[in-house]
């Protein structure tokens, strides 16, 4: 039996029979189609996938499915069990041009998908089920509208570029739930491999796979249970002072600044805050290139030492931590086995990422179970694949 604050992914099947009940209870018929997407925890280049750097995250064995029917309406009828319990949205299809972002809140993640959908969405039923942890910094809400969409592909017949794809995403989240997120999550919850971190450089958009295959060592994932909230202020502000620091250097992002340039900004007197963005990101894009390198050549040592290099600065430079995760990377810190550790994500709550030798998890845990403030989950990021159509 695992710990009560280990978390353990239903897996796909249980889910999609999970799903398919609660639709067959609900719209008294069968499901026509199913689809899942993953999490992801990503393992370094946190906040630079928007200032077009690079970023290094895994999709996690855990999983949105939603199964769904076309109903010979205009209306998109959805039933939603994700977070506290059962909760339904009715809409429009995009058809009627009265397809707007609104309440209830969770919808507008569905919405913007089903508005931004390449193909004719006719009406549809749809009952979406998730074993992802919601507010952890593990990419529900790209899971949400990644399944919503390969669903629709199902149901419409259609295929896009998956690029392309991620690209809409991102359009729908700023438009819908106005979240101005980067492209890294909708991005590895598509595109990501088994086994593997995807390297995806967010200028070019192209994407390289790393194998991780040390069988010795673990991705441990510690919600540390502070709901994080990206909607608010925090995050378009410091992208917002990202831009700006590139617009200073004369740069259309900050993918081609320097040391030396940000150091300039300094001398010159720039806003404090926005000089510090830059230095973070400008050094969390270094660290993620070589950190896939070391990745590559097994130098596991290196990986941990610019894990905890990049929590520093995105504690005191893109200060987007907060004292819960700053407690836990503290905590992993002094036990033996550890490699590095970090926050992961957007930060302000959510989890922290720890590699760490199998041998030392279950130390790891006790620790942390005994010395946090707070009340831990854990859950173990097995490299896992991205989002596919399921067989119904
Ligand atoms: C959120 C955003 C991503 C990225 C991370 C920080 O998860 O959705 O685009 O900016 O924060 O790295």
């Amino acid at each position: 039996m695992p710990a009560p604050t280990d978390a353990v992914s239903a897996g796909e099947a249980a889910l999609l029979r999970k799903a398919s009940d609660i639709f067959v209870a609900t719209f008294k018929r069968s499901p026509t189609a199913a689809a899942a997407a993953p999490g992801r925890v990503n393992l370094i280049g946190d906040h630079v996938d928007y200032c077009e750097g690079f970023v290094l995250p895994v999709a996690l064995p855990f999983l949105t499915v939603v199964v769904g029917a076309n109903n010979d309406t205009s209306s998109c009828r959805v039933v939603s069990m994700l977070d506290s319990g059962r909760k339904e949205a009715t809409f429009p299809t995009p058809s009627s041009g009265q397809l707007k972002p609104g309440e209830p809140a969770w919808a507008n993640y569905v919405k913007g998908v089903v508005a931004n959908f390449p193909g004719a969405v006719k009406g549809f039923d749809a009952v979406i089920v998730s074993d992802l942890p919601m507010g952890a910094g593990l990419s529900s809400s790209a899971s949400v509208e990644v399944a919503t969409y390969t669903l629709l592909e199902a149901l419409t017949g259609t295929n896009t570029d998956p690029v392309k794809k991620a690209q809409l995403w991102q359009k729908a989240e700023h438009e819908f739930p106005g979240m101005p997120c980067g492209i890294m999550d909708q991005y590895v919850v598509t595109m990501a491999k088994k086994d593997h971190a995807l390297f995806i450089d967010c200028r070019s958009l192209e994407n390289t796979q790393v194998p991780i295959t040390n069988g010795d060592t673990v991705i441990l994932v510690i919600n540390s249970n502070v709901k994080h909230q990206l909607t608010g202020s925090e995050y378009p502000q410091r992208r917002a002072q990202c831009q700006k620091a590139a617009e200073l250097l004369g740069f259309p992002s900050l993918r081609n600044a320097t040391r030396e340039l940000v150091e300039d900004l300094r001398r010159k007197k720039c806003d404090v805050d926005v000089v510090k963005r830059a230095q973070h990101v400008v050094e969390e894009i270094r660290r993620t290139e070589e950190c896939a390198k070391s990745l590559r050549v097994g130098d596991l040592e290196h990986v941990g030492k610019l894990f905890y290099e990049s929590h520093e600065t995105l504690r005191n430079l893109m200060e987007v931590s907060c004292p819960e995760l700053d407690q836990l990377v503290a905590i992993a810190k002094t036990v033996q086995g550890v490699y590095g550790a970090r926050m992961t994500g957007g930060g302000f709550g959510g989890s922290a990422v720890v590699l760490v030798k199998n041998a030392a998890v279950e130390q790891l845990k006790s620790r942390i179970l005994s010395e946090y403030k707070g009340k831990p989950t854990f859950l173990v990021a097995v490299p896992s694949d991205g989002a596919r159509k399921l067989n119904i």
